[in-house]
């Protein structure tokens, strides 16, 4: 057993650490960083912090020992002043509390309820660009991803009004973003970015309030996530603030994360004209000629593993930060109660160590069996805190993938090579536009 100070420590700058290397270019620094071992201390302005990359280590405090932490201060700061009472930012008893009471929209069978929503809303959605047509197609994946928030989850017909939660989402990622000027100013100094922030996340508010309202009025059988969170309501399980920022943190985690997968898997398929093919033969092979339905996403293999190995080579969120709430021992070495600690997808989804080839975008290794150990791949993360939607995002990539290979073919390009902005999400920096053919 050793002290965690003796962990190896890749060399920062004096004063900034290694929050500078970060900032430039997240990526290549955590896979700098992890060269140096499973486990690396660094130091961020003004804060320690513990980069833990090993898949045992990362089970250990994501599962096995995870009543010993807590999510960290990075995570929870990040979502102040718009999620402040969601389950996002919760901890203890609280966020027990929050997520037991949203859990009823998100069963396994509500899920599949939901199905021909899902790809009834992408058909609808595709079929509105013409033959020839050049989209942003993050822009357009997200606006399609709010959709299907909306007529899901919400019963409500969003669109024309994405607007609103994309907003919210842009101020929030811009205010998270490591490189924006002012990060270094005293919190009660108002930036640009904080008053764009301000304003973004009323307007979501008022947005989600007569969402509410509407819902309240009306008939009380409805099974959308409003109306189960409205009940607990009732039961006095929930206060109205509690309700609304739920329904908020569903809208912002529920369109970003999986508008990013479908970018990156249809960015991914249009360098792979034969795992593209694969798909787009499944989609005419399983979905006969119409809309594939909750109960075809099994047979659509192909398809779900395209979106599976583009979760593994760009996962949507840079990481999970966890803080320990007493003394704890994680690889051989002991950290005190308050460590803290950033679990990154990135690094795991991509070492040679449990993947073959990592660098290559290669669907069909997901029907080969491998011995390569549970957490060298958790894009939802794991544990009791793992993403709420995770099967929900699971089902909707592979039914809106299908739905759209059904009807066209993207020819894709980035503006530049793929990198990520700095922030909560690994969000694409180049603009990457499609151009759409029937
Ligand atoms: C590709 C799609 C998605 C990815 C990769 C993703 C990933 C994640 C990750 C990594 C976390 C952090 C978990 C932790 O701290 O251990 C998370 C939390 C969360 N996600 Fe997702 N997510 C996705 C889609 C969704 C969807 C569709 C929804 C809602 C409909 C959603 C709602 C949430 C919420 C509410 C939390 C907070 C859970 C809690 O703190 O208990 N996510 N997600």
């Amino acid at each position: 057993m050793s002290d965690a100070s003796t962990l190896p420590s890749p060399e920062g700058l004096p004063v900034l650490g290694h929050g500078m290397a970060f900032s430039r270019n997240p990526v290549e620094a955590m896979e700098r960083w992890a060269a140096h071992g499973d486990i690396v201390r660094l130091q961020f302005v003004g804060e320690p912090m513990y980069m833990v990359t090993g898949p045992e280590h990362i089970e250990r405090i994501l599962v096995d020992e995870q009543e010993a932490f807590t999510i960290g201060p990075r995570q929870r700061t990040t979502f102040q002043g718009v999620e402040d009472d969601a389950m996002t930012t919760a901890t203890g008893d609280r966020w027990k509390r929050l997520r037991r009471a949203a859990h009823p929209a998100f069963t396994r069978d509500r899920i599949h309820q939901y199905g021909d929503r899902m790809a009834a809303v992408t058909a609808r959605f595709v079929d509105e660009w013409a033959d020839g047509e050049a989209v942003d197609l993050h822009d357009e994946m997200r606006r399609l991803t709010v959709q299907i928030l909306g007529e899901t989850l919400l019963d409500a017909d969003l669109r024309g009004r994405e607007d609103v939660v994309m907003d919210a989402a842009d101020a929030l990622v811009a205010r998270t973003n490591f490189r924006r000027p002012g990060l270094l100013l005293p919190d009660w100094v108002p930036t640009p970015t904080d008053y764009r922030f301000r304003r973004a996340v009323e307007r979501l508010d008022a947005f989600v309030d007569d969402l509410l309202a509407e819902r309240r009025a009306s008939a009380p059988e409805r099974e959308d996530v409003c109306s189960v969170l409205l009940d607990a309501h009732q039961r006095g399980d929930l206060s109205m603030d509690e309700v609304r920022e739920n329904v908020v943190a569903f809208l912002l985690a529920g369109h970003e994360s999986p508008a990013g997968a479908l970018t990156r898997v249809w960015y991914l398929l249009d360098d792979h004209p034969d795992a593209a093919a694969a798909v787009r033969r499944e989609a005419e092979r399983v979905v006969d000629g119409g809309r594939p339905t909750a109960a075809d996403a099994d047979d659509l293999e192909r398809t779900r593993h395209a979106v599976q190995e583009a979760l593994r080579l760009y996962p949507p969120t840079t990481g999970v930060n966890r803080q320990a709430t007493e003394p704890v021992t994680v690889g051989g070495h002991e950290f005190d109660a308050g460590a803290q600690f950033m679990i990154p997808q990135w690094v795991p989804h991509r070492d040679e160590r449990y993947w073959d080839d990592p660098e290559t975008f290669d669907p069909s290794r997901w029907t080969r069996d491998a011995d390569r150990p549970e957490y060298a791949y958790f894009p939802f993360s794991g544990g009791p805190r793992r993403c709420i939607g995770a099967d929900f995002a699971r089902q909707e990539l592979t039914l809106a993938l299908a739905t759209m290979a059904g009807r066209v073919e993207l020819d894709v390009t980035a503006s530049g090579p793929l990198t990520f902005v700095p922030s909560v999400q690994l969000r694409p920096e180049p603009d990457i536009t499609a151009t759409v053919r029937r």
